[in-house]
């Protein structure tokens, strides 16, 4: 292999140059443009904030039915979500805060219905839930109401996102 194949003449030389200069200037161009355009997909878009709800002085061991709005981001839609929980203290004076979200079909459930005393009734499909949320057997919901993560402060129940119960 003679030195002559390897030899690169003066306009190759600058066409290498000019070429990988003006990519590596382009893409320091580019790259804050396409990481402003996709930043919000990138963004947690749950906010993941404790809201003010209800006063502790104001509960009982009645579930009352609270509603609440939390800001959420979609994208680069910034909006706020209705909330509903049912909130009430059990026997032992622990506070619960339950989603009304029925986890059969996703319909909103009612506490207290004269038909079902002291149950959540689910309307669509005849759903019911015991007080703590317990799906009763033998009606269509497969588990539990799900609950509210909830921080008491100053003597007002602040609430978050609501979960299933024991990771389920
Ligand atoms: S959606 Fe509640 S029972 Fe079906």
């Amino acid at each position: 292999m003679s030195n002559k194949e390897h030899d690169v003449t003066r306009r190759q030389f600058l066409n290498y140059t000019l070429t990988g200069v003006g990519g590596f200037m382009a893409a320091g161009m580019l790259m804050p443009m396409v990481r402003f355009a996709v930043d919000p997909l990138l963004q947690n878009k749950k906010t993941g904030k404790m809201v003010s709800v209800v006063s502790v002085d104001e509960l009982t061991d009645q579930p009352q039915r609270k509603t609440f709005k939390v800001k959420k981001v979609d994208g680069w839609h910034e909006f706020e979500e209705q909330k509903i929980a049912y909130v009430f203290k059990k026997k032992n004076g622990d506070i619960m805060a339950l989603s009304p979200i029925c986890t059969h079909l996703g319909c909103t459930v009612n506490w207290n219905d004269p038909a079902y005393p002291n149950e959540y009734h689910c309307p669509c499909h005849g759903g019911r839930y015991t007080k703590t949320g317990i799906n009763i057997p033998g009606t269509p919901p497969p588990a539990p109401l799900h609950v509210y993560d909830m921080k008491v402060k100053d003597g007002t129940v602040y609430l978050g996102d609501a979960h299933p119960r024991g990771g389920a």
